[in-house]
């Protein structure tokens, strides 16, 4: 049984498939139904916009049937555990449970327990692969090839799940990271190479993904001030001026703090293709985890 807890359970071989068969899905003017019959489960204990439907829209395109969970509604809020709630679905034999949680661990807790495969959709600041996927496809829908290019992760990157996710599959496919990123939201790790100002490698990169800040996983305000940190990380005009750089944001996009209105609407910005590709990438996966695995 095949799960996605993070980038370490996909093969590069798996991934390559991912990513062709997402563009095959993209260019293809119709749906194969390759996933009629099928039941998932969509168990969102975090918020959710982009990720919950594009899940959804991907399963459906495909022919599968979603049924939600609101676990604000669901007997959790009673106090029954996760692990408790998730054998009660599973003893409804779905061929697949996407959850997200504020918990590292709970994804994959789920999955040990075998019954069903587990997909990730968000799990604390610990991993969010899907993201990291689409993110992978955009840049190599982009520029027709990874290898090589250079992309500076700027903003919250030691509190952000996306970033961790992005740090374990970019290197396998060439992909050189710069973080950027004041003193509090910087990651202890030190396999990439640091800079606290994007105008210090503003003119030797390719891509820059900016972050949010995830306030929700901040135990005490790391910025008394977000309107001074928006003056250091905002990615506005007059930080790219004419550069050929791709802008990129996960969702959701802290107006003026993360990205200048003008640059979100700048042809540079491709933070809605990122929502378009996250369709036939999540297609991929579920054709992947539900069908060949
Ligand atoms: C991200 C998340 O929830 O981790 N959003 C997303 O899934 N598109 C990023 C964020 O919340 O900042």
């Amino acid at each position: 049984m095949q799960h996605l807890i993070s980038m370490d359970d996909l093969t590069i071989s798996q991934i390559n498939d991912i990513l062709d068969d997402a563009n095959r899905f993209k260019k293809a003017k119709t749906n194969p139904a390759l996933l009629r019959g099928k039941l998932l489960f969509t168990l969102f204990f975090e918020n959710s916009t982009r990720t919950r439907s594009s899940f959804e829209v991907a399963a459906k395109k495909l022919g599968a049937s979603v049924i939600h969970l609101d676990p604000s509604k669901s007997s959790t809020s009673k106090g029954e555990s996760v692990e408790d709630t998730f054998a009660n679905i599973c003893a409804m034999d779905p061929d697949g449970v996407i959850i997200r949680h504020s918990s590292n661990d709970i994804p994959r807790i789920l999955a040990d327990m075998q019954t069903t495969p587990v997909l990730n959709a968000g799990a604390g600041n610990y991993a969010h692969p899907t993201q990291a996927l689409l993110d992978l496809f955009t840049i190599k829908e982009h520029f027709g090839d990874t290898s090589g290019k250079r992309v500076a992760i700027v903003g919250d990157i030691a509190n952000s799940r996306v970033a961790n996710s992005i740090m374990a599959l970019f290197p396998r496919f060439g992909i050189e990271l710069t973080l950027v990123a004041p003193d509090g939201f910087m990651p202890t790790e030190d396999k990439f190479k640091k800079v606290d100002n994007l105008a210090e490698i503003i003119d030797s990169i390719d891509v820059i993904i900016s972050l949010r800040a995830q306030l929700e996983r901040h135990e005490k305000p790391v910025f008394d001030d977000y309107e001074e940190y928006a003056s250091h990380y905002c990615i506005t005009n007059e930080v790219i001026g004419n550069r050929d750089v791709v802008l990129m944001h996960p969702g959701p996009v802290m107006r003026n703090i993360d990205i200048s209105d003008e640059m979100l609407s700048d042809k540079r910005s491709k933070v809605l293709t990122q929502v378009t590709n996250g369709v036939f990438v999540r297609m991929a996966i579920l054709k992947l985890l539900l069908l060949d695995s």
